[in-house]
């Protein structure tokens, strides 16, 4: 029979890309979302849209009464590092009490498996590249932190409960839909391949490089950019690894780029250079992440389909060249971007 899952935050940048995945195989699919930051637009036709705030018990209870589920799929989360280093409350309350509230409320529907859209910024600066699922835990900000709590919170509802569940922390999520249906619009704009597509169309300023002066050949941070689609292929191939344990897996491509590599990649897609400037250091920037995925390999066989920078950028790219104003045409009627 049709295959019933719940995505949290399904009309935000990477849960939107999960949904449709899970489309494709003709899966029935709810989501719910609060569309704080996420856009009603993002959930293909096809979903289930529930308008609805993961702090509201009721309308959690009600959804998961509606069962059974197959699994749920948490994405519903702020995440701006930086944000949550001057309201560190706003992340540990709205991340990791109601992510804990909504796995509660999983073991009590007897929803048997899970899965956490969880983070790289759980390692803080890592003591060693790449970082394998055995590197020490040190949240880097009470963003990763809330994170964290959500997978203690896991930890004991697979101990206790019996909840099976896969925490996946992403690296760098990056790229759009190949058939150009859904992208990344996040308003602010804080990340660095759909700000330096900005500089290049000429829609913002010329791109700040936040710091030339790390341990790295170039001397830029490195990251390791991971397609969206490549994500949304790990959610769905954990499942199967749920059948009678919980994992956790890093999700990344093993590959990393300096920001001046991204810069001439996106320069490359778009036929010109990237109008930029060195600007100081963003506090907090590790100078280096590369994700150890092999057991996500290994057990899975997942491997990312996308495994050239310039194709990924170019995702990216079409959808934003193409949505000027993001899903949002209400903007339109706004002065141009600051
Ligand atoms: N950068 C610039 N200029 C910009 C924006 C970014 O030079 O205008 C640089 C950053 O300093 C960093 C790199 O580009 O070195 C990537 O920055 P992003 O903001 O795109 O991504 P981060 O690596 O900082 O953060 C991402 C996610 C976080 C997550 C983290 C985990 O956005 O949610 O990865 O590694 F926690």
């Amino acid at each position: 029979s049709r295959k019933r899952f719940l995505v949290t935050g399904g009309a935000g940048f990477v849960g939107s890309h999960l949904v449709a995945a899970l489309l494709e195989q003709d899966a029935d699919v709810t989501v719910l979302d609060n569309l704080s930051l996420g856009h009603r637009a993002a959930v293909l036709p096809g979903a289930k849209l529930i308008v609805a705030d993961l702090s509201d018990a009721q309308a959690v209870d009600d959804i998961l009464s509606d069962g059974p589920w197959d699994a749920v799929f948490h994405f519903a989360s702020l995440s701006l590092v930086g944000e949550s280093m001057k309201l560190p409350f706003k992340y540990l309350l709205e991340n990791g009490v109601n992510g804990m509230k909504l796995i509660e409320a999983c073991v009590r529907h007897k929803v048997s498996r899970f899965v956490l859209s969880s983070t790289a910024n759980l390692f803080g600066t890592p003591e060693r590249i790449p970082i394998d699922e055995a590197v020490t835990i040190e949240p880097h900000s009470p963003y990763g932190e809330s994170k964290f709590m959500i997978e203690r919170a896991l930890h004991w509802a697979n101990e206790i409960c019996g909840l099976r569940s896969a925490c996946l922390r992403y690296f760098n999520a990056a790229g759009a839909d190949a058939r150009g249906r859904i992208g990344e619009d996040h308003d602010p704009e804080t990340h660095l391949i759909p700000l330096a597509i900005d500089a290049v169309l000429g829609r913002r300023p010329p791109l700040a490089i936040f710091g030339n002066d790390y341990p790295t050949p170039d001397g830029t941070c490195i990251r390791d950019y991971i397609h969206v689609e490549d994500l949304a292929d790990a959610h769905i191939r954990v499942l199967d690894q749920l059948t009678h344990r919980s994992v956790r897996y890093n999700v990344g491509t093993g590959r990393g780029y300096s920001v001046t590599e991204i810069i001439e990649s996106v320069g490359r897609v778009a036929g010109r250079p990237v109008p930029a400037h060195l600007a100081p250091r963003r506090l907090g920037d590790p100078a280096v992440l590369i994700a150890g995925a092999e057991s996500l390999r290994a057990d899975t066989g997942w491997s990312p389909r996308y495994t050239d920078l310039d194709a990924v950028v170019e995702t990216a790219f079409r959808w934003r060249e193409a949505h000027a104003q993001g899903y949002d045409d209400r903007k339109l009627a706004e002065p141009a971007l600051a």
